[in-house]
């Protein structure tokens, strides 16, 4: 066990032994001094230069008084200017200093109250900069890799700490904002944010946005490209580019009656509308859940509406984490353990119990593997101390054992309880930010106690900071996906032939399951033979090739590795292509072979898809 350890950020390379779980140590700012209230950006996209040019103003309240120094975040920004102000007197220039640059934190930016407003107790703060050429949370595309092919596109990523990569803040889900943006594009082009677009907007190339609901830095969101609108209901709709927006629309065709759902789950849903914005393939992740648009891959257009879990998952960070946010990254559980929960409840009952069985099982099957992967303090849901880059979070703990901990509650207290703690939960701390321990007080005042001799603090504790499962955690269960592996046992002892298992007709969940439950040792005709019976290797579902890919790669059945390579080069999705190449690297014969794959590929992938499979075939990146 690790009794002290050394936090990986830049500003301190001392041992700490008192770690204070409110303090981000993902951020340079200083919060407890300074807090910002509001953002004005101003910004140019320059696609030629592939850069965002302008100014940010930032309208900060001093909290200290003896305060005269202000720290924010940024990464490889050129700030040009920095001037401060009074509510309406005129600016004056600023002392400012850009500090060294930490590899994971960036660098921090000191600005100096000038000696007039030493007094002041609230001003305004304007930065002139551009971003640098290796904006960490910018994609510039190209056209050809875009659907249309003819425009560029570009397009942010703001989680978990990128946002001071296109905007000088203090970038930690702390602290709160609203926000005003003016953006500047080719006229031809259109302009979306995680704030209020207008699907009427005339494209002008002058684009006004408004964000009324304060929001956590890392939810600043902003894309530019060739995009369209649908409406899918009265409060929904999706962007994207034409040569995918039917296509979209079909297969998003009820994020309308989701969003009816959920509100009649969870609670109000507080932000207007909700729009979904379909990005070209490179997009990192399943979805962003950026406010008012989530960001969607285009890899969930299956054109049966099997993958949309990861629509009801973005649409549930409308509660659980754009309105009751993880006070740092380190209790990035909180986010993401609870929204896959209510995203399966969300699913149960749009899509029946069955469904969510299925997804519930094969999530607990990814958690069980990762265990093996995992050191066991990282196996906690809050590890004592934060380190490494928040974007090399242990996601399989976040979600799935986080997603486990609170169906633990529901099944500890009975849905209707559970159900009216969260509700309260999601009232109590509406547009706040929470830790993992304020969580548990809150926990054990209002449901532990007043149900006295379910569940105690101490079985709670022991998810929140023990490595593994306890001995009574749930264990998600499904017939359905257990009638697809006994089945694919059959098969390989000879008991039932592939024409009599109908698995193009199961959900695709059955389908991984299937491929997933196959033994170890299956001869290459055994794979051609379901390969041909089943087309896993030309499967127009993301989910099933993924999980058919990194079979093959394991096994080495070269007969399908022409096709393998076309699914590196179609998606870009990191989950989707990442593990592929890990199985090929690992599978003994295969790093050079996935390493010239990767070399092929890499220019149509994002800087965090490229990081992440570095760290698999370059040796000593882990
Ligand atoms: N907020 C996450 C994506 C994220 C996590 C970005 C951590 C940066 C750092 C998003 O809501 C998410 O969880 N996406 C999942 C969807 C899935 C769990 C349904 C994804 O991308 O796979
Ligand atoms: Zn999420």
């Amino acid at each position: 066990m690790i009794a002290i350890a050394f936090l990986a950020t830049g500003c301190s390379k001392e041992p700490v032994e008192v770690y204070d779980p409110a303090h981000d140590y993902f951020s340079f700012a200083n919060t407890e001094q300074f807090i910002t209230r509001h953002l004005e950006l101003d910004l140019t996209v320059d696609f030629d230069k592939e850069q965002l040019r302008g100014s940010a103003i930032l309208h900060m309240e001093r909290l200290d008084p003896l305060a005269t120094e202000i720290i924010l975040d940024s990464r490889g920004l050129d700030i040009s200017g920095v001037s401060i102000s009074l509510a309406d007197s005129p600016m004056v220039p600023a002392e400012f200093q850009v500090g060294e640059e930490d590899p994971v934190l960036g660098s921090p930016v000191t600005i100096e109250l000038p000696a007039d407003l030493e007094i002041a107790s609230s001003f305004m703060v304007r930065l002139e900069y551009a971003t640098g050429p290796d904006a960490s949370a910018l994609q510039w595309l190209p056209p050809e890799l875009t659907a249309g092919g003819k425009q560029p596109f570009m397009f942010t990523q703001s989680q978990a700490i990128h946002a001071r990569s296109w905007v000088p803040l203090q970038d930690t889900p702390a602290v709160r904002i609203t926000y005003k943006a003016v953006i500047h594009t080719p006229s031809n082009l259109l302009a979306v944010m995680s704030a209020n677009n207008n699907p009427l907007t005339p494209r002008s190339g002058e684009y006004e946005f408004e964000m009324p609901q304060p929001i956590p830095s890392y939810l600043l969101a902003l894309a530019v490209g060739n995009i369209f609108f649908a409406p899918l209901g009265e409060q929904t709709g999706v962007y994207t580019e034409p040569e995918v927006l039917d296509a979209s629309a079909f297969e998003f065709a009820n994020t309308q009656d989701m969003l009816d759902t959920a509100a009649e789950m969870f609670g109000p849903y507080q932000w207007g509308r909700y729009d979904l914005l379909v990005l070209p393939p490179s997009f990192p992740y399943g979805g962003m859940e950026n406010p008012r648009l989530s960001f969607i891959t285009p890899s969930l257009l299956a054109g049966d509406h099997s993958l949309v879990s990861v629509i009801a998952h973005e649409l549930a960070h409308s509660w659980s984490g754009n309105l009751v946010t993880n006070r740092t990254w380190r209790d990035g559980w909180l986010n993401e353990g609870m929204t896959n929960y209510l995203e399966s409840r969300l699913m149960e009952v749009l899509y029946g119990k069955e469904r969510v069985d299925e997804e519930n099982v094969l999530g607990y099957k990814e958690l069980l593997l990762n265990f093996d992967r995992i050191i066991p303090e990282r196996q906690a849901l809050a590890p004592p101390f934060p380190s490494g880059d928040p974007d090399d979070f242990q996601g399989t703990i976040h979600y799935h054992k986080g997603q486990l901990l609170l169906q633990y509650l529901e099944n500890g207290f009975g849905r209707e309880i559970f159900d009216e703690f969260l509700a309260s939960y999601f009232d109590d701390f509406a547009f706040q930010t929470i830790t993992t321990e304020r969580f548990l007080d809150y926990l054990d005042e209002n449901l532990l106690k007043v149900h006295e001799g379910k569940i105690s603090r101490e079985q709670v504790e022991q998810w929140l900071y023990k490595p593994g499962l306890p001995d009574d955690a749930p264990k998600p269960h499904s017939e359905s996906l257990d009638r697809a592996a006994a089945l694919a046992i059959a098969w390989t002892q000879g008991e039932v032939q592939l024409d009599e298992i109908p698995v193009a007709e199961w959900s695709p969940q059955a389908a991984v399951h299937f491929i997933n439950s196959l033994p170890a040792s299956l001869s290459e005709e055994q794979l051609n033979e379901l390969d041909s019976a089943y087309g896993f290797s030309d499967t127009r579902n993301a989910e099933i090739g993924r999980t058919w890919f990194i079979q093959v790669a394991e096994r080495q059945h070269r007969p399908a590795y022409e096709k393998l390579e076309q699914h590196l080069n179609r998606y870009g999705r990191t989950r989707l292509v990442a593990p592929v190449y890990r199985a090929l690297a690992e599978n003994g014969s295969d790093l050079e072979l996935a390493r010239e794959m990767f070399t092929n590929a890499r220019a149509s992938y994002h800087p965090i898809t490229i990081a992440k499979i570095n760290t698999f075939l370059l040796p000593g990146t882990e």
